[in-house]
């Protein structure tokens, strides 16, 4: 008889702060009610889905498995959270395969290791990367970089870059999220908008203001303000645009959800991927995204993050 391990972790998605984060300012992302999740079992060889396979062609789960002399399991997964939409996927993955191979092999389930360790396999992976989505998918609920006040989590360090990480109790909220259908690597979005701050005074003017606007937003949150924090949402929407990040079908599920939300922005890189919208009235607000070609998640945020149970097979 072996134990099977079964952990499961939430996606996220960014609410407020991304790319002026690149610069050291605040941003917040938010675990929501979708999640990944993996058995693990011990095995002869390394197989995914019940399949044997190549070890190499999951770079994330590889980076933990060196951890552990790449002792050979069983992983099965089963996600609610769609691949490449920006909410977090690739991170729920590493989050839950590092909780769940901490657990196979009988070590503590301390949340700062499990988000360090899934933190350096995507980066291992990416070559980039905060551990926004990672903490996130860890610690559940919120969790901010680079603010004062929260409830400090664990501070992160890599090539020379630091981040603080605190944790933010967050309300139960009704989003929805527009997936574009457009994958947009991160990478060139990131670039672009270096380019232009380095060149252009204004650029870098618009940078803080989206630090001003995730310090307000993050006070709306605590206050569970709802009309601020769309207000807020809107805002930053307008100053990600005017950074050039985002495009024309993220406007257009922007503008289509505004009259039934609180707010709505883009989340994530931009220029495709997905946008978000706070709101009352998820269902109006499905029908306009998908009226305008976007795909709607309604999503839940004050979700929990990652959990481990074992089973005796
Ligand atoms: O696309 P996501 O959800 O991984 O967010 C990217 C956020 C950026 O600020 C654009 C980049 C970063 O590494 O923080």
């Amino acid at each position: 008889m072996t134990d099977s391990i079964t952990a499961s972790a939430p996606g996220k998605f960014v609410i407020l702060g991304e790319h002026a984060v690149v610069y050291g300012k605040p941003a917040i992302a938010l675990a929501i009610n979708r999640r990944l999740s993996l058995s693990v079992t011990k095995c002869t060889e390394f197989r995914l889905n019940d399949e044997p396979a190549d070890v190499n062609s999951s770079p994330h789960l590889k980076n933990i498995l060196s951890r552990y002399d790449m002792v050979p399991v069983s992983v099965r997964s089963e996600s609610r959270i769609p691949a490449g939409s920006g909410l977090g996927s690739s991170a729920a993955l590493s989050v839950a395969f590092a909780a769940a191979m901490r657990a196979v092999e009988g070590m503590s389930l301390v949340p700062e290791e499990i988000a360090f360790e899934a933190f350096e396999a995507e980066y291992s992976a990416q070559g980039r990367g905060s551990p926004m989505d990672t903490s996130a998918s860890t610690h559940g609920m919120g969790v901010a970089l680079n603010v004062p006040g929260g409830k400090p989590l664990w501070e992160m360090e890599k090539n020379g870059r630091s981040w603080n990480v605190v944790g933010i109790d967050v309300p139960k909220m009704t989003f929805v999220i527009g997936y574009t259908g457009i994958r947009a690597s991160t990478g060139p979005l990131v670039e672009k908008v270096r380019k232009y701050k380095d060149g252009n005074r204004f650029a870098a003017d618009i940078v803080d203001d989206i630090g001003r606007v995730t310090l307000e937003g993050m006070d709306a949150i605590l206050r569970n303000d709802a009309v601020r924090l769309g207000g807020l949402m809107t805002e930053d929407h307008k100053l990600l645009s005017i950074l050039g990040v985002s495009c024309r079908e993220l406007n257009r599920l922007v503008d289509a959800s505004l009259p039934h939300s609180y707010g709505a922005k883009l989340t994530g890189s931009g220029g495709g991927g997905s946008m978000v919208a706070l709101t009352d009235d998820p269902e109006k607000v499905s029908d306009a995204i998908l009226s305008r070609g976007g795909m709607p998640f309604v999503v839940k945020t004050g979700v929990e993050g990652v959990t481990v149970s074992a089973r005796r097979e």
